[in-house]
């Protein structure tokens, strides 16, 4: 069964706080796919994430260096950015399966390899809203029967 969530921010902060929120029914090895465009906030909702997991430095977009690695309380944390990539098969080769279960993921622009992702990944959608700092976040747990 897959369920829905929406909320609604006005600031950055409050995007995280969904994130925090969120990441704590989640402790183990979890994927989170990022959607949204440009500036929407999804580096935004990774921080809250990586928050939650107990890291507090830097989280910037891994646009350039493909993937961020942090470590969190008793759980690394990986943060990658698929928007330069071309085709799946490039998959592989940033090692992106080696990763998946050796901590959380958390993927910006996962639009491209949906297919690809594993089944039980939470994905996240962040829309624009109204004003400069409205934003709508959609998040759909669990996977079709
Ligand atoms: N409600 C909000 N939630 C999140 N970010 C907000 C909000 N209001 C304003 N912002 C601003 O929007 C910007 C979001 O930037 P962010 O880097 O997270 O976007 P992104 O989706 O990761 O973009 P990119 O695709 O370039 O990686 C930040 O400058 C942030 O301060
Ligand atoms: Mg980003």
């Amino acid at each position: 069964m897959k369920i829905t969530n929406v909320y609604r921010t006005d600031s950055e902060m409050q995007t995280q706080g969904v994130a925090s929120f969120f990441a704590k029914g989640y402790l183990r090895p979890t994927v989170y796919l990022l959607s949204g465009d440009l500036g929407a906030g999804k580096t935004v909702f990774a921080r809250g994430l990586a928050r939650a997991y107990g890291y507090e430095g830097a989280v910037s977009s891994p646009t350039f260096t493909m993937i961020n690695e942090y470590h969190g309380i008793g759980i690394d944390i990986f943060h990658m950015d698929l928007y330069r990539l071309e085709s799946p098969d490039e998959l592989e080769g940033i090692g992106f399966w080696d990763y998946v279960d050796r901590g959380v993921l958390i993927i910006e622009w996962p639009e491209a390899f949906m297919e690809d992702m594993p089944e039980n990944a939470i994905q996240i959608r962040i829309d624009r809203g109204d004003t400069e700092e409205e934003r709508i976040i959609t998040i759909v747990t669990g996977k079709d029967e």
